[in-house]
């Protein structure tokens, strides 16, 4: 007889692994999320046939100077807004994870792209969620082209994968790695080994047969994907859909990307035809912007290599109860909480004993420091209850002693605020480069947070 089947507990949200069951996960520090894995997925594991890669042979050490680097193979998606958050389009062969929450737009996004990809491309669409004919349905509603455009429903991975060998796609959609299982599915489909197993299978697809492999995966509400530190260090790229749901501008950004930069942002807007490009996100944060209220301020953070305007809000309001309250929005909490601590002790706001609450409007994320003086003077212009100009903007980072500090890509910034119609800026007095002020701007140049806060409020 076999020797007592070891036990592995793991835990449902991050994955890691422990010899007993805990309470609270050492790792991640969830309460509650540790289980045990079933035995033969364990004893299975360990000796799991398909870690080798199947098609390739045996991987043997090459001397670097033999190894090719002729570029990457890059095709276009037919959404720039994609193209450009991928990098300069998807790379063949590549894993992509999308990943969001429910209902913000992945699966459109996904469809919306086979209709320029099946021009060139045979690509299979699997979906674990919807029948084949809900996705013909939505096909015909969001207008894509049928040919070259294969659909499956299918929750077996092993299924999938025959169904891949026959067909020989180019481009392969998962939809999503949270409904799909591999093996005999002892583990239901959505576990840390299971996603773990099919990122795996994917992946080996991917690497393999050189199919470009886009898996959809949602994001609990915790903001985290089911596993994610598994899936985030397999794939290739890593893309968030972000938006916020009464809204209908999303905004795909890069958390990991091997082929690329992930600074760069991809703005869509939601309609009744879907997913369609905002090519000038700008124009569209700024729609709908309060006029004559106190509280806001509009600056221009750079996203890559695009300038876009964002607008800050902030609420500051006295303290009803003994300490007091503050949060953050699309905007570093740590930071704001720094920012109110040098509007206190250098701009002389006595904002203590207040609640101050700091939102950045449309879903975007501001981890920019060119923020803070726009951030500053929102939270003084709500706290003194005074209207910041509505044609003004401001652009600067703040330093510990309430001074103004210069900021990269400065002309780029203030051409587009030029550009959505502002006609003054405040900048940071010392800013290294030459700085072009665009015609009809008026640059308002200060050296601290007191001078700019007598210029504007
Ligand atoms: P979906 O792509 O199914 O989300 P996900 O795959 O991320 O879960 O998007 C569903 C939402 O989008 C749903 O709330 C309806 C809305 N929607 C539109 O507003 N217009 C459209 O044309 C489509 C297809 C969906
Ligand atoms: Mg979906």
């Amino acid at each position: 007889m076999s020797p007592k089947a070891k036990r592995v507990f793991y835990c449902t949200e991050c994955g890691n692994e422990t010899p007993k069951w805990q309470g609270q996960c050492s790792a991640c520090g969830a309460w509650n999320t540790i289980v045990e894995q079933p035995a033969e997925l364990t004893a299975k594991g360990s000796a799991s046939p398909r870690r080798t890669s199947p098609g390739r042979g045996l991987n043997r050490p090459k001397a670097i100077r033999d190894v090719e680097t002729t570029d990457e193979l890059r095709f276009n998606t037919g959404m720039a807004e994609l193209d450009r958050v991928l990098g300069g389009g998807a790379v063949k062969g590549s894993l992509v994870l999308v990943g969001g929450a429910p209902g913000i737009g992945k699966s459109t996004l996904m469809l919306q792209i086979c209709d320029s990809l099946c021009r060139f491309a045979n690509v299979l669409y699997v979906s674990g969620e919807e029948s084949q004919r809900q996705i013909k349905l939505r096909a015909e509603r969001l207008k894509v082209r049928g040919e070259g455009l294969y659909l499956l429903s299918e929750t077996n991975l092993d299924d999938v994968i025959e169904s891949v060998n026959q067909l020989k796609p180019d481009v392969l959609i998962v939809d999503s790695i949270q409904t799909m299982y591999s093996g005999d599915g002892a583990a239901s489909p959505g576990s840390v080994g299971q996603v773990k197993e099919c990122a795996m299978a994917l992946m080996q697809l991917a690497k393999g047969q050189g199919i470009t492999v886009f898996v959809i995966g949602h994001i609990n509400k915790e903001g985290s994907l089911a596993g994610p530190k598994v899936l985030e260090h397999m794939v290739d790229c890593v893309l968030y859909f972000e938006g916020e749901e009464h809204m209908s501008h999303r905004i795909l950004r890069a958390a990991k990307n091997r082929f690329g930069a992930t600074n760069e942002i991809g703005v869509f807007e939601m309609g009744d035809e879907g997913l369609t490009e905002v090519p000038n996100p700008s124009e569209a944060l700024l729609s709908g912007r309060p006029q004559d209220t106190p509280g806001t301020c509009v600056t221009c953070v750079m996203e890559g290599a695009r300038p876009v305007l964002a607008e800050i809000q902030a609420l500051v309001v006295p303290s009803s109860y003994g300490n007091a309250r503050r949060t953050s929005n699309g905007f570093d909490y740590n930071r704001a909480v720094l920012l109110l601590a040098v509007l206190e002790k250098r701009g002389g706001l006595m904002v203590n004993g207040c609640d101050a609450y700091l939102n950045v409007i449309g879903g975007l994320w501001v981890g920019e420091p060119a923020a803070d003086l726009a951030a500053i003077i929102a939270l003084a212009s709500s706290f003194r209850d005074k209207n910041v100009p509505g044609d003004l903007a401001a652009v600067g980072e703040v330093g510990l002693t309430g001074e103004l500090r210069s900021v990269n890509s400065l002309s780029q910034r203030l051409a587009e605020i030029q550009r959505l119609g502002f006609t003054k800026c405040l900048v940071p007095a010392r800013s290294h480069g030459k700085v072009v002020a665009p015609a009809g701007l008026q640059l308002i140049r200060v050296h601290n947070i007191r001078e700019a806060l007598a210029a504007v409020l």
